[in-house]
């Protein structure tokens, strides 16, 4: 199939905090890139992204700042917008899921295919508040992880230990936000019956799209392997937009219902302020020479390419044509967090590194987690501005304007015969566009941009091993030829590097004052600047980054992590409950357990072991040892030597570290995880039997 025009869309970030760096790797730079190369190329293309404001996670970060919903998404709208255009991310249209027409065209949408019986209407058991009345999403769950049992899990994911659950498994499930147990009452709902939907898909993405990543049509298939089932696409909520059918007071559109037909309404925003520019916004959407991509992070995988494929094929919408979604990138270690502050926020970075958009676009593509998850550290930035951008690619420039201006009163000097080597060279980069194109338009960025990189490789070491400075005390002609084949690399330079970099592309093609009509088109070319023609400002394309920026963002860091330590120890002493009584035992069977009381003669850390404490008891049987899982919990373990405490003696001996331990030690564990060593009160003989 020949596609005319490509519309791009990003996934639509919730307004409920600013944007990171996670962001940006996983969907934006890569979006962007896309688009620039598109534009470049001249083909026709629609980029298209917005703020997602409606959702439980704009309400909860309401509440958390005291503020109204709509101040919530008015702020965060305006600062992600922003944020978005410093980086230069080069939307058509960024718009928002609060405005009139998207929720008119979405409340359409649903009504669309209410009328033509595309949903099934059911009624359900659903968690709720009886003291406020509200029913409650997944989110606004909290309890005991069914798992790793850590308390503070949520209705559809444990941070602890990474479980997806749903809000049944939890023990002891409770109000996020009120802290009150919660209650089940009957709802209904509108689904959208993706099992009537799983032949349709399994072609169309098992069969039809293998070409799609690994990733993505791994998590495609393991979707249609499970079976797909109805999918709720209506929430009992305040906020959102509401279910416009009768009997529907209280509900509202799921958000992964609105939100993706904000990529439509947005289009059809845009189309319809700028019609001859745009044209009609049907042509971008139902028109089969249309191509679509959409560029996601992949926890929305399931969204874009079952749910709303699904809607889409509903409705007679064009479906995606591909669907390039990154894996994570993490921070330091950790995962990104926004509730967590784990980020680096794109405004905060850059207040601490104005002007330097396009290194954090370099470092992100470099290290972009496009086939696994990846991890930013500080010292990687670092070095990859100080080891590449600055020591290779800003090197090269630097020396070929600088001796331009030095030796040729900063005009392109004349070429004279070229030598073999620089014919090898020039022979280096004849394949760059080629090589770019087949790498972009396979979405692998990463490899593009290395390959952009080394274009500069090969400028940097032919300045290197020409030495032109040298050469210019012997021979003016030879080094003529020189600077001439530099600033024609250098141009080349310009080009290669815009879609990745467009703030240094623009400021090199500035300095090297290039005719605005050289283009993506001519890259390759050794004739891009003219001879005789004059350079502009020569200035450093890139700066170092001293050590103590760096270590400026590591104690930021630092900071933040005793923070989250605190909270989340906060967090848990807040919502601690007692575990539910065992079921009921004999006390023949207690009986069994022979607890007794014994005096703690030393405590000692066992050597090479992160969790061991051995005991040395009088348990006036002679003595014994025991070892316990408690070392995190005592720092100092002396504090135990001279208490009476209760072991079982009755457990068959255990050899743990080389060491034999004779029996248990008992200990309660406190609501922060913490274990207490129980005592006893009052001095009994040691041996004493418990029961
Ligand atoms: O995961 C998210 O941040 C969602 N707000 C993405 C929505 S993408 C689209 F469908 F709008
Ligand atoms: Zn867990």
């Amino acid at each position: 199939m020949q596609f005319n025009r490509t519309l791009i869309t990003a996934a639509l970030p919730y307004a409920n905090g600013a944007v990171h760096i996670g962001h940006l790797a996983g969907v934006y730079v890569p979006a962007d890139i896309y688009a620039r190369y598109m534009r470049l190329k001249g083909k026709e293309v629609l980029f298209v992204c917005g703020s997602d404001e409606h959702g439980v996670p704009v309400t909860i970060r309401a509440r958390k700042e005291g503020i109204s919903v709509q101040e919530v998404v008015d702020r965060y709208h305006a600062l992600i917008k922003r944020s978005f255009a410093d980086f230069g991310i080069s939307f058509d249209i960024y718009s928002r899921t609060t405005s009139a027409i998207h929720h008119q065209f979405a409340s359409d949408y649903f009504r669309a295919m209410y009328d033509a019986g595309q949903f099934v209407e059911e009624s359900s058991e659903q968690f709720y508040d009886p003291e406020t009345g509200h029913f409650l999403t997944d989110r606004n769950i909290r309890g005991e992880c069914p798992r790793c049992h850590s308390l503070g899990a949520y209705g559809d994911q444990c941070e602890k230990c990474g479980a997806t659950l749903s809000p049944d498994e939890l023990i002891n499930p409770y109000n996020a936000e009120t802290g009150n147990a919660l209650a089940k009452k009957e709802t209904k709902h509108w689904y959208l019956p993706l099992d009537q939907y799983q032949t349709w898909l399994e072609d169309w993405i098992l069969k039809q799209h293998k070409e799609w990543r690994p990733n993505v049509y791994g998590q495609c298939k393991s979707w249609l392997d499970g079976g797909l089932r109805p999918r709720a696409v209506t929430r009992d909520l305040d906020w959102g937009i509401p279910v416009p059918v009768e009997g529907a007071d209280g509900k509202v559109l799921y958000v992964w219902f609105d939100a993706p037909i904000g990529y439509i309404s947005n289009t059809k925003e845009l189309c319809e302020a700028q019609p001859e520019k745009y044209g009609n916004w049907e042509k971008w959407w139902k028109q089969d020479d249309t191509r679509m991509l959409h560029f996601i992070g992949k926890d929305n995988i399931v969204f874009h390419c079952i749910v709303f494929p699904v809607m889409l094929k509903a409705q007679g919408y064009n479906l995606p044509d591909n669907v390039p979604s990154n894996e994570f990138l993490n921070l330091e270690g950790d995962k990104i967090s926004t509730s967590r502050n784990w980020a680096v926020w794109l405004n905060e970075y850059l207040d601490d590194f104005p002007g330097k958009q396009d290194v954090l676009r370099y470092v992100l593509t470099a290290n972009a987690p496009e086939t696994k998850d990846n991890d930013f550290t500080w010292a990687d930035f670092q070095a990859r501005n100080n080891n590449e951008l600055v020591a290779i690619y800003g090197n090269f420039i630097n020396r070929a304007l600088v001796l331009t201006k030095k030796y040729f009163d900063g005009k392109v000097p004349a070429c004279g015969a070229l030598t073999d080597y620089d014919k090898a060279t020039i022979e280096e980069f004849k394949n760059v566009k080629a090589t770019l194109e087949e790498l972009l338009e396979n979405f692998r960025f990463r490899d593009a941009l290395k390959e952009a990189m080394n274009l500069a490789r090969v400028g940097n070491k032919y300045l290197a091993d020409t030495e032109p400075w040298k050469l210019a005390k012997t021979d003016m002609d030879r080094t003529a030829t020189v600077l001439h084949v530099a600033l024609q690399i250098a141009a080349n330079l310009a080009v290669a590097f815009e879609p990745f970099l467009p703030f240094s592309s623009a400021k090199l093609k500035q300095m090297l004052q290039m005719d605005e009509a050289i283009g993506w088109e001519d890259l390759g070319r050794i004739d891009l600047l003219k001879e005789g023609a004059a350079l502009g400002e020569v200035s450093l394309l890139f700066e170092k980054i001293e050590d103590n920026a760096i270590q400026g963002q590591l104690d930021r860091l630092a900071r933040i992590k005793k923070e989250n330590e605190e909270a989340a120890k906060a967090e848990a002493l807040k919502n601690w409950r007692p575990a539910p009584v065992k079921e009921m035992t004999t006390i023949e069977d207690f009986d069994k357990a022979d607890i007794r009381v014994a005096k703690v003669l030393d405590c000692q850390p066992v050597k090479k072991s992160e969790r061991l404490l051995q005991f040395t008891l009088d348990d006036g049987m002679g003595g014994r040892t025991i070892l316990s899982g408690i070392a995190q919990s005592y720092p100092d373990p002396s504090v135990l030597i001279g208490k009476q405490v209760l072991f079982i003696a009755n457990f068959p001996p255990r050899k743990m570290m080389g060491i034999e331990s004779q029996g248990m030690i008992l200990s309660a564990v406190d609501a922060d995880g913490k274990l207490v060593v129980t005592t006893v009160s009052a001095e009994v003989k040691n041996g004493s039997q418990v029961g």
